[in-house]
C-alpha cells in the first residue's frame, strides 16, 4: 500500500483571524503547516494544539523583513520544505478615518505589510511552489476593498487592489507550471481585524459587527481550504465572499444649496 505525500501549507498571519482558522482547517484534513507570525507565544500555543495531530513548523516572522522571510524559508526542516499551498494571509488595515487625517507612518505600515510583506513571501516561496507542480497554490487574502472605494478605506483598499492584480499577473507569469494563484477578497469577517485598525478600542471594534453577522474566521478558511482542494485543473482567479448582511451602498454625491 502507498501513502499519499504528505501536504504542507505554509500561513503567514496564523496567530490570529483567518491564518489561525486556516491552520486549524487544513489540520483537520491532515495538512502538516508551516505557520508564521510575530507573536511566538501564539504560534506555540497553535503547534501544541495542533501539533499532535500533524507535523506543524511554527516561525516567528515579520513578513515586512525580506531577509527573516528568506531566513525562515532556507530553515525548514525536511518535511516541511514540499509546499503545495501557500496562503499569503498576513495583513492590516489601519486608521479607519479619512486620508487627510491618517499619519503616514500608517500608510507606510500597510503598504509594508500588505504589499512589501506579500512580495517578500511570494517571491521566495516560488520556486518551491513551482518544483511542487500541480496542485500548488497561491492563495492570497485580498479584500472587497481591493474592487470597491469606500471613505476611510485609502491605501487599505489600494494595497488589496495590488494584490488583486499582482495574483492576475502571477498567473500569466506562472503559466505552464501547474501553479494557481487565487485572490480570495472577503467582505466583513469579525477577527482582530477591527481592534487593529481601530487601534486597540474594543468597543469601536465591537461597534463595527453591533447588529449584523459577519463572516467568521472559520468561513474563510473553509473558503480557502476549498481552493487550495480543488482538482488540479481547476483554478479561481478571484472569488469574493460578504455576509449576506453586507451590500454597496451606491455613490455619495455633495449637493449645494441653490
Ligand atoms: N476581517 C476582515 O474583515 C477582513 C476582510 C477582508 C480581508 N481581510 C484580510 O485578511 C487578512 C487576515 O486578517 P484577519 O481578519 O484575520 O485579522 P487579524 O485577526 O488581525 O489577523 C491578522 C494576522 O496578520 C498577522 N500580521 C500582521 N502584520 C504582520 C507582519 N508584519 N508580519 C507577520 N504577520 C503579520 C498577525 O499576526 P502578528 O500580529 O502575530 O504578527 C495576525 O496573525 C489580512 O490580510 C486582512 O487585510 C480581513
Amino acid at each position: 500500500m502507498t501513502t499519499a505525500p504528505l501536504r504542507i501549507a505554509f500561513i503567514t498571519g496564523a496567530t490570529s483571524g483567518f491564518g489561525e482558522a486556516c491552520a486549524r482547517r487544513f489540520a483537520r484534513a491532515g495538512w502538516g503547516l508551516v505557520i508564521c507570525g510575530r507573536r511566538l507565544d501564539r504560534l506555540e500555543a497553535l503547534a501544541a494544539d495542533l501539533g499532535p495531530a500533524v507535523p506543524v513548523h511554527a516561525a516567528r516572522l515579520d513578513v515586512r523583513d525580506a531577509t527573516a522571510v528568506q531566513d525562515v524559508v532556507r530553515s525548514l526542516p525536511e518535511p516541511f520544505r514540499r509546499i503545495r499551498t501557500l496562503v499569503n494571509n498576513a495583513g492590516l488595515a489601519l486608521a479607519p478615518e479619512p486620508a487627510p487625517e491618517v499619519s503616514l507612518d500608517d500608510w507606510h505600515t500597510m503598504i509594508d505589510t500588505n504589499v512589501t510583506g506579500l512580495v517578500n513571501v511570494t517571491h521566495t516561496l516560488l520556486p518551491v511552489l513551482i518544483a511542487t507542480g500541480r496542485g500548488a497554490s497561491v492563495i492570497n487574502i485580498g479584500s472587497i476593498a481591493g474592487a470597491w472605494p469606500y471613505r476611510g478605506s485609502h491605501v487599505y483598499g489600494a494595497s488589496k487592489a495590488f494584490v488583486k492584480q499582482f495574483s492576475y499577473n502571477l498567473r500569466c507569469d506562472l503559466a505552464g507550471t501547474g501553479v494557481r494563484v487565487t485572490d480570495v477578497a472577503p467582505g466583513m469577517a469579525e477577527t482582530e481585524f477591527s481592534l487593529v485598525r481601530y487601534a486597540g478600542d474594543a468597543d469601536a471594534a465591537a461597534a463595527v459587527y453591533q447588529g449584523t453577522t459577519p463572516l467568521t474566521a472559520e468561513d474563510v478558511a473553509e473558503t480557502v481550504f476549498y481552493v487550495a482542494t480543488l482538482p488540479d485543473h481547476i483554478t479561481i482567479n478571484r472569488l469574493e465572499v460578504m455576509p449576506t448582511d453586507q451590500s454597496w451602498a451606491g455613490f455619495a454625491v455633495e449637493r449645494r444649496q441653490p
